[in-house]
């Protein structure tokens, strides 16, 4: 597996695959790499020739008080875990190489409309951070398909949109959640959690499984469900931020005859979770 930490090296690199006809699959990640993403590897591998991943912790996504300078970095045991899963290459930017002349005044990617609830609201600046660094990313990379994951639904969402929009040649492939034993969508994020709050932690699928069972059953009273379900989340000790049933591609609000999603995001202690189902 090549490593790359500078952009004139990679654009190299891909221009000679790019001229041997070999097509590129790409997982974008911040590293600390789990099972979850493991799974976009092994789907980005089944799909091109060549297979390349980046670790870059983006600070432009991160909110003043969010956890930029904790996130958790674990660098050769990530590289370890790429080479494993026949990543060809994987890209190891700085700061530097990707603003070089800092954030502020930097251009940046609003995806309009599917960004301004949910996360859009909650984090401010949050998604025009990641819908920036991707487009940067796929710019430099020049994928043939791109992986991301449906834990982070309206990421996935606003990135389809993005590339549709902006007529990048793209195909973006959705991975599946995947979770641990006791049913929490796996996050670098969850080893913050307690001992305690992890069994809590469990909760918020159930919710979202629960509330999925009424609508498939023809319970079209979606705000009395969301509220019941926000009840139980904060009488857990949960602080929910929001819990809504809304339209798979759109995020806006739909009815029961539409492809639904439930959104959740919801605080223990300093950890805040997201998850989500499909109905
Ligand atoms: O999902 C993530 O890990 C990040 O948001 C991404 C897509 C790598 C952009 O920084």
């Amino acid at each position: 597996m090549l490593q790359v930490h500078n952009n004139n090296e990679l654009s190299a690199q891909i221009r000679d695959w790019k001229q041997q006809g070999k097509t590129i699959a790409y997982v974008p990640t911040m590293g600390n790499l789990h099972e979850g993403h493991l799974s976009l590897l092994r789907l980005g591998d089944e799909q091109a020739d060549k297979l390349i991943s980046s670790i870059f912790v983006n600070p432009m996504q991160f909110g003043p008080n969010e956890d930029l300078n904790n996130y958790p970095r674990t660098l050769e045991q990530d590289c370890k875990a790429l080479m494993e899963h026949q990543c060809d290459l994987v890209y190891l930017p700085t700061v530097q190489d990707l603003y070089p002349d800092g954030l502020k005044h930097m251009t940046s990617v609003q995806v309009m409309d599917i960004t301004k609830r949910f996360e859009g609201e909650y984090r401010p600046g949050h998604l025009i951070g990641v819908s920036t660094i991707v487009l940067k990313l796929f710019n430099l990379v020049q994928p043939d398909i791109a992986v991301f994951g449906k834990k982070d639904y309206q990421q996935l969402q606003m990135i389809k949109k993005m590339v549709h929009d902006l007529n990048l040649n793209i195909d973006i492939i959705a991975g599946e959640t995947v979770r641990e034993e006791s049913g929490i969508a796996m996050s670098s994020r969850n080893q913050y959690l307690s001992g305690m709050q992890q069994s809590i932690a469990v909760e918020l699928q159930q919710q979202l499984r629960k509330v999925a069972e009424q609508i498939k059953k023809g319970d079209e009273s979606f705000s009395t469900l969301t509220k019941d379900a926000i009840n139980s989340l904060s009488h857990s000790g949960f602080e929910v931020d929001y819990f809504d049933i809304c339209h798979q591609q759109t995020l806006k609000p739909a009815g029961i005859d539409d492809p639904l999603v439930i959104l959740v995001a919801a605080k223990l202690g300093n950890t805040r979770l997201i998850d989500n189902i499909e109905i």
